[in-house]
């Protein structure tokens, strides 16, 4: 089908995590819906890159299955916008080998990114792969041409070494590749039930596949207002992370729910009923809509096969270009 004449491409990425929770729901995923009908999107599954923090590969295949069906469910178009693995594109491992040529490991060790990561995870000593982290992702962006791509604030380093790489290139061996620029999602990151960033390994988030029993019961052991302890208590919903929810996702009623918690007269249970209701109202849809890819994944991989075929083609005219410019060839 032919792809929408647009404001350019986007190159939009994830790591196969499995099953999406609201965090990534807004942080990313409702923004990349939002984007699909100005631009041309391709949606990138990093599953080379999941290899970094975890060579357990036994998962890898059901979450991305698992990861692509919610994609699917909250509006990704796979006929505007191809859906496609990292790994099965052999161009992605010929342009990052040429890019490592580009960058010095010194450039590479300064990447605030990875040195949080080596931080958060107690890591002693990194692989090779995992310093290239950026440089994969770089090769990811440029065999797409993408002019923007959407980021948190933890990947906007990422994309300056993807735009270092691109201006390297393209003054070595003259102009094949745009320089891209991150548009960072303007919703901060929408925390976890524990306060922390929602995250899978936290065991912090609220999935969109969590039915509405599932989400109330979640909702119940949110963390709220420590200084609110029975109901009558005045409450500060600006500490309060239930309140976070409730601006996000049940606007209309928020300056009611305001008045009543500071009051006393609203307790912080009905609060979280309240919450888990509209929290589910939003993503009900999306659970029912999953549930055909959930049931048949050969559905998912027919859209994977076809993404993959169609980001192949374009992968492959850019090595074209590349290996043209570096006389690589006869
Ligand atoms: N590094 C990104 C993340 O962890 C995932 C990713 C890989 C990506 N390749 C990409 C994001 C290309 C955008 C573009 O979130």
């Amino acid at each position: 089908m032919e792809l929408r004449k647009t404001k350019g491409r986007i190159l939009s990425g994830m790591r196969p995590t499995g099953k999406m929770h609201l965090g990534n729901f807004v942080g990313a995923l409702e923004n990349w819906v939002k984007l699909q009908t100005e631009y041309e999107n391709y949606h990138l599954i990093a599953d080379y890159h999941a290899l970094t923090t975890n060579l357990d590969t036994s998962e890898l295949l059901a979450n991305t299955l698992e990861m692509v069906a919610d994609w699917l469910a909250v509006g990704i178009d796979p006929s505007h916008s191809p859906i496609f693995r990292q790994s099965q594109i052999k161009e992605h491992t010929e342009l990052h080998l040429i890019f490592s040529m580009l960058i010095t490991t010194a450039r590479l060790e300064r990447n605030p990114t990875l040195k949080e990561q080596v931080r958060d995870l107690n890591m002693e000593n990194i692989t090779y792969g995992h310093l290239g982290y950026p440089v994969l992702q770089a090769a990811d962006i440029l065999l797409y041409k993408g002019n923007i791509v959407p980021v948190g604030e933890d990947q906007v380093p990422h994309v300056e070494i993807t735009r270092e790489l691109a201006r390297k290139f393209n003054a070595i061996y003259g102009e094949v590749f745009p320089v891209p620029e991150a548009k960072l999602t303007n919703f901060a990151r929408l925390p976890g039930l524990d306060g922390n960033k929602m995250s899978k390994s936290l065991g912090n988030t609220i999935l969109l596949s969590d039915d509405p029993t599932e989400v109330d019961a979640k909702l119940r052991k949110a963390i709220t207002d420590p200084a609110k302890i029975r109901r009558g208590d005045p409450g500060h919903p600006e500490v309060c992370l239930v309140f976070t929810y409730q601006q996000r996702f049940n606007a209309t009623q928020v300056p009611e729910i305001e008045m009543g918690c500071r009051s006393g007269q609203l307790g912080c249970v009905e609060c979280k009923h309240r919450c888990a209701a509209a929290i589910s109202r939003q993503i009900e849809p999306y659970r029912l809509a999953r549930e055909p890819y959930a049931q048949n994944p050969a559905l998912v991989m027919e859209v994977l096969k076809e993404g993959e075929r169609r980001a192949h083609e374009v992968a492959e005219q850019t090595m074209a270009e590349v290996r043209e410019a570096m006389q690589l060839g006869g």
